[in-house]
């Protein structure tokens, strides 16, 4: 098949069905590889959509400049996006985003713009953000997508992702999906459950993140969790919430390479890491995991052994329930923090209970 330019790679990306992380009990993870998008992440789809809304606005011109906030796949998906359509993009960027993730934006003709001094939480989103609005009041020209803000970050998964998935699967009981911005747990949420209303949606956390009103503490995992509530998660949607330590997040994904030669990453680790308690709770139920990210972001850094020492994750490496299928499985039934349910009336949301 002849494409025209890669960006007509995006999408389509395929499922597979875990094989020896898994429950006993009948039932069974599927799982969306996001990293077979050109720019190795589901953002891909999200930066494209809000580029060429933008494009069809007037908002974003012929040779213009894109700026972003960015901890890492958004840039990757814009700084490809730039080179094939010829946009300047500026990405502003952290120390807790990956080097190999800088090295591909850049590599791709993006320029990153560092933000060195963290918030009084220790957090790099905040000040993220500032920069950029600073950079923009200075130069109003430049095209600010606003992931956490622009409602076609949603809509990108509503028509697009969701509409592959119901081509794919004729069923899914649960969807177990990560959050940072909101916009793929939103969106595929919004679609699926108009055609499959019994759907569960678990929303996956890591934390330390303030997403669902938890005070903020630095966590390792990366793409995941915000030090805010983010106006595009859509929280009438989500049926349960699931805490993801790091070290859960991060075992699961390196798990999941040496068992399943999956490589994602560890946002993908916690995303599975739900998906198996849910299981282990739920026998004869197909749960569906979207992997938002490819492990090879990580390789020197939660795929290294060093780095997880040098970062207190040693216990990864040390505990031997959390380095084979079975042990992972036994600690994802008893997991460090318990899901949450959500009630969801007309306007309110209360917390419930635990959820098995
Ligand atoms: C690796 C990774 N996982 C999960 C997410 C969460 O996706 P969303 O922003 O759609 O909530 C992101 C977003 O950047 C990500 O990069």
């Amino acid at each position: 098949m002849i494409h025209d330019d890669v960006l007509s790679l995006i999408g389509e990306t395929p499922i597979v069905r875990l094989r020896r992380l898994k429950v006993e009990n009948r039932s069974e993870i599927l799982v969306k590889l996001e990293a077979y998008n050109p720019g190795r992440s589901i953002k891909d789809r999200s930066a494209l959509f809000m580029v060429e809304q933008a494009e069809r606005d007037g908002r974003l011109l012929p040779g213009g400049t894109i700026i972003e906030s960015t901890s890492g796949n958004l840039g990757k998906a814009l700084a490809l996006i730039g080179a094939v359509r010829g946009y300047r993009v500026v990405l502003v960027v952290d120390p807790k985003v990956p080097r190999s993730v800088l090295q591909f934006a850049a590599g791709l003709g993006a320029t990153l713009d560092f933000v060195t001094i963290p918030d009084q939480h220790g957090g790099y989103q905040g000040p993220r953000i500032e920069r950029v609005k600073a950079l923009c009041a200075e130069d109003p020209s430049l095209f600010w997508p606003d992931q956490y803000n622009n409602p076609d970050n949603p809509r990108a998964h509503a028509s697009v992702t969701a509409t592959e998935i119901l081509a794919d699967l004729d069923f899914v009981d649960a969807l177990v999906a990560t959050v940072s911005t909101g916009g793929h747990v939103t969106g595929l949420s919004r679609t699926l459950k108009q055609h499959l209303p019994q759907l569960v949606t678990v929303a996956v956390d890591a934390i330390g993140s303030s997403t669902f009103g938890h005070p903020f503490s630095t966590y390792k995992m990366r793409g995941i969790g915000l030090a805010w509530k983010p106006n595009n998660l859509d929280h009438s949607l989500i049926d349960r919430f699931h805490p993801i330590a790091d070290h859960e997040g991060i075992a699961t994904s390196r798990v999941l390479v040496r068992h399943e030669g999956i490589y994602v990453g560890e946002s993908s680790g916690a995303a599975i890491f739900a998906a198996l308690h849910y299981a282990h709770h739920h026998p004869g139920h197909r749960v569906l995991v979207v992997a938002a990210d490819d492990g090879v972001n990580y390789l020197g850094e939660s795929f290294d052994t060093d780095w997880l020492r040098r970062h207190g994750l040693g216990q990864v490496l040390d505990d031997s329930a959390l380095c084979d299928p079975s042990g992972l499985v036994r600690a994802a039934i008893t997991p460090t923090h318990q899901p949450m349910l959500f009630e969801t009336s007309a306007s309110t949301i209360s917390r419930t209970n635990f959820a098995p």
